[in-house]
């Protein structure tokens, strides 16, 4: 049975785009990274077009590497702190929700729990936090390691950070603060609780010194792509944001990640499966290809070979020839057909350049690239037959991508009754129909009281 409704919709902003050469092109924003003015004016927009929500990545490095190229490729080299950013954000909206990537590597739980607390109490209920485990292993240096965490001991910290988080969001009841001049009582000491926390990762007695946020929690996503990744958001993800690249495969994960949610007790709805969508549209199909094709030519080959590297593992690719295949020695037959991290890059015949180029248009999200009517078909088709919940539309260029995303898709999606016309919620969980969460105090039987 084919599915009715609406789709989500996220707007995810990286300050010239997300393809890998958008500051060189002329729709784009060229200093974005340090202009609050760009993304103020574009979060305003996404807000008249009624989008759920905005959406920022982070690290806590810049990349390293060859600086030849990196100098060439800002991406992550100048860069906002997203939360600092989206507070400036929440006082020029009312609407859309605002989301931020946070690591649980190189972070610590009070200071992630005040801050996003802080934000959605700013925003009147739009908060909501990108749990990641990081993705540069370079962060390590900046915070007294010589090495980045391994994988599955990253993933466990991650899974203790974010209870930790939602524990001590849990500090004072709802109703905890009676500010009562009468009584000369400013809050009822019943209703705040310690959380002593004492396990592997992290010793935390809290309370935390704000009150309960609006949405109880912020809105938990999480960006992860492996089985492990996938563990924890069963867990705790309420939105999963993931590369999904055909139709079959998203069904798959789709029923899958909402079956394994069940096993943590947990609804279908309680988690929202929204991938990446790199949008290149035109007023014919002929106009989006050139489009992405003119991004294209504009990657410089420094830039396109160091990220070939890293899409190789960090395969050393000097002097090799960008017009002709990649030489066999890089890369052995056996790996080129079994690896899954580039298998993909060698199923047809390709030169270098042309590899580098399909690997740079969407940072490895999806690419849709037609007209208006097009777009919109493929996002029906995936809404409808249960691959999504919705996406995270993430424009080559900004702000051009975005405003063309709103001035032509945005009205056919409305058209056909697949997206808002006007914001039914005051929360960005009422928007996204997600439930508020009860504190561990209100649902626990014998509330737990004070200890200091
Ligand atoms: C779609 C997607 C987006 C991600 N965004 C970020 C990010 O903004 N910052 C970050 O540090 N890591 C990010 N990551 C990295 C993950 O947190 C994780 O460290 C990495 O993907 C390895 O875990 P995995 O094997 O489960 O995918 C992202 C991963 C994916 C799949």
């Amino acid at each position: 049975m084919k599915r009715t409704g609406q789709l989500k919709l996220g707007a995810f902003f990286h300050p010239t785009g997300h393809h890998i050469a958008s500051w060189l092109h002329p729709g784009a924003q060229i200093d974005a990274g340090t202009n609050f003015s760009h993304y103020a004016e574009m979060t305003k927009a996404a807000e008249r077009a009624k989008f759920d929500l905005i959406f920022l990545a982070d690290a806590v490095a810049t990349r390293d590497g060859n600086l030849e190229a990196l100098s060439r490729w800002p991406q992550y080299m100048a860069f906002f702190d997203p939360l600092t950013l989206l507070a400036g954000l929440a006082s020029v909206t009312t609407h859309i929700g605002l989301v931020a990537t946070a690591t649980t590597s190189y972070n610590e739980p009070y200071n992630i729990a005040r801050r996003y607390a802080s934000l959605d109490h700013m925003s009147g209920g739009r908060a909501g936090w990108n749990v990641v485990t990081s993705g540069n292993a370079s962060e390590a240096y900046n915070f007294g390691r010589d090495a980045h965490y391994g994988h599955s001991e990253r993933y466990e910290r991650a899974g203790e950070f974010v209870e930790v988080v939602k524990g001590l969001l849990d500090s004072y009841d709802d109703d905890a603060f009676v500010r009562d001049r009468g009584t000369a009582r400013y809050f009822d000491p019943e209703k705040l609780h310690f959380l002593n926390h004492h396990a592997k990762h992290f010793n935390v007695r809290g309370p935390l010194n704000t009150a309960r946020p609006p949405q109880g929690c912020p809105v938990l996503f999480q960006a992860s792509s492996s089985d492990t990744g996938k563990d924890l958001a069963a867990q705790i993800a309420e939105v999963l944001f993931t590369p999904l690249h055909d139709l079959e495969k998203a069904q798959a994960f789709y029923t899958e990640v909402k079956g394994h949610a069940a096993k943590f007790g947990r609804a279908p709805e309680d988690i929202l499966i929204m991938p990446g969508l790199n949008v290149v549209v035109g007023a014919t199909q002929k106009e989006a290809d050139e489009k992405l094709e003119y991004l294209q030519t504009l990657i410089h080959p420094a830039v396109g070979l160091e990220l070939l590297s890293n899409a190789l593992g960090g395969a050393d690719l000097t002097g090799v020839d960008i017009d002709k295949p990649l030489p066999d020695h890089i890369i052995s037959p056996e790996d080129r057909k079994t690896s899954p991290r580039y298998a993909y890059l060698f199923k047809e015949p390709l030169t270098v350049r042309q590899m580098y180029e399909r690997y740079g248009a969407a940072r490895g999200q999806r690419t849709l690239k037609g007209t208006p009517a097009t777009i919109v078909d493929q996002m029906e088709q995936w809404f409808v037959n249960y691959g999504v919940d919705g996406f995270l539309i993430q424009p080559p260029v900004l702000p051009l991508g975005l405003d063309e995303f709103i001035a032509h898709v945005i009205p056919e999606l409305q058209n056909r009754g697949l997206f808002r016309t006007e914001y039914t919620g005051r929360t960005l969980r009422e928007n996204l129909g997600l439930k508020r969460p009860a504190s561990r105090y209100a649902q626990a039987a014998e509330p737990a009281r004070a200890t200091a």
